[in-house]
Order: structure tokens, then sequence, then C-alpha cells
């Protein structure tokens, strides 16, 4: 099995990355397990031509290729993003654009597919103590897996995180989940 844990956030040593990581501690050796963290990547802002409507492919060259090839070779994904302004960060907004080319999301044009069978689960994080916000940004995963034909069979999330030293207090609780997650 290959699993991803994707950094939804610009941050490599936040609260955000410490859920990967300790997800990342219960996952079985023979497990192949790739990290990455969006705020390593160049990804341009999508420009709105829409000829990847046509062409299924996008005019851009960067580095959005690198990572769809990398969630293609994933049969489980974790997607942990926190919550920027009521919302994910600006740069997991801008790769779900750019994800266009590979979701169904123009009914009668030709996409780009992913392998199938592929599954997603999503985590959410904040500040703030009303899950409202955590909520949101769950459903905006959950609505990019329905476009792209991946599965998200479950979610959590925590709020009231400030920093990394935060998630210390839920660490049983996201360790149970990788070991249901990656069995
Ligand atoms: C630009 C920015 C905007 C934020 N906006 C919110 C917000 O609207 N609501 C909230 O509860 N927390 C907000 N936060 C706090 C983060 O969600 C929280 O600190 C989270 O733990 C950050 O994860 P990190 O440590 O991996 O960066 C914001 C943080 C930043 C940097």
């Amino acid at each position: 099995m290959n699993v991803l844990l994707f950094n939804a956030s610009p941050k490599k040593n936040g609260a955000t990355q410490e859920i990967l990581a300790i997800m990342k501690e219960q996952i079985s050796t023979d497990v192949n397990v790739d990290m990455l963290c969006l705020g390593d990547f160049n990804i341009a802002y999508c420009l709105g031509e829409k000829c990847c409507y046509e062409t299924c492919t996008c005019i851009q060259e960067d580095d959005m290729q690198q990572i769809i090839d990398r969630i293609d070779q994933a049969d489980k994904i974790v997607i942990v993003a926190p919550s920027y302004w009521a919302d994910v960060p600006g740069q997991f907004k801008v790769f779900i654009d750019r994800c266009t080319p590979y979701s169904d999301t123009n009914p009668n044009q030709e996409h780009r597919k992913l392998k199938a069978g592929k599954v997603c689960y999503a985590v959410a994080l904040r500040t703030g103590t009303r899950p409202m916000e955590c909520e949101h940004i769950i459903d905006t995963i959950k609505h990019w897996c329905g476009h792209m034909k991946i599965e998200m069979p479950d979610s959590m999330y925590f709020c009231g995180i400030n920093d990394k030293a935060d998630i210390g207090l839920y660490q049983d609780q996201i360790a149970k989940k990788a070991i249901e997650w990656f069995l």
C-alpha cells in the first residue's frame, strides 16, 4: 500500500505537520509513506482560460504535475488543512483550482483520470473553538474528492490549536485514527 500524507498549509514545522508526524509513526514499515507540504511547491494561480476543458492539460508549467503524480501513486491520502480566515489556506485553494484538468467539474468535457479506488481522509484544525470553520474545511476537501472521484470515508478536526504543542493533547486520538485508517 502507498500512503500520501499531505500538508495543505505553507508551514512545515507547525501543528498541521505534527498531526501527520503522529500518523506516520503508526503506519507499518511495509507501507510506503510519502509526505508533502504544499509550501515546498511552486503552484501558479489558475488563469481561468479554460483551455484544459478542451485539452485536459494546463497551459502553465510548474510543480503541479509532480503533486498530481504523487497523488496518483497513493492508495490512501490524508489531507490536513488549518483554517486560514475561516477557510483552507490560499495555497491549497490554488491547488484545488489547478486540479480542474483531472476533475469531472465540466460534465460534458473529457478530463484526465486518476487511478480508481483511492481513499482520502480529511483533517482540519483551527485556533478558535467553534467547530463550524473546521466543518467547512472538511466539506471543501470532500467536494474536491467528489470531483476527483476519490472516496472520503472519514474525517476529524481539532479546535483550540495555536501551535504544535497543543497537538500533544490529542496524540492518542490521532494515533488511534491512524491505526484505523491504515490497517
Ligand atoms: C493567515 C492565518 C489565518 C488564520 N485564520 C484563522 C481563522 O480564521 N480561524 C481560526 O480559528 N484560526 C485561524 N488561524 C490559526 C490556524 O488555523 C492555527 O494556528 C493552526 O494551528 C495553524 O496550523 P500550523 O501550526 O500548522 O500553521 C490562522 C492562521 C494564519 C497563519
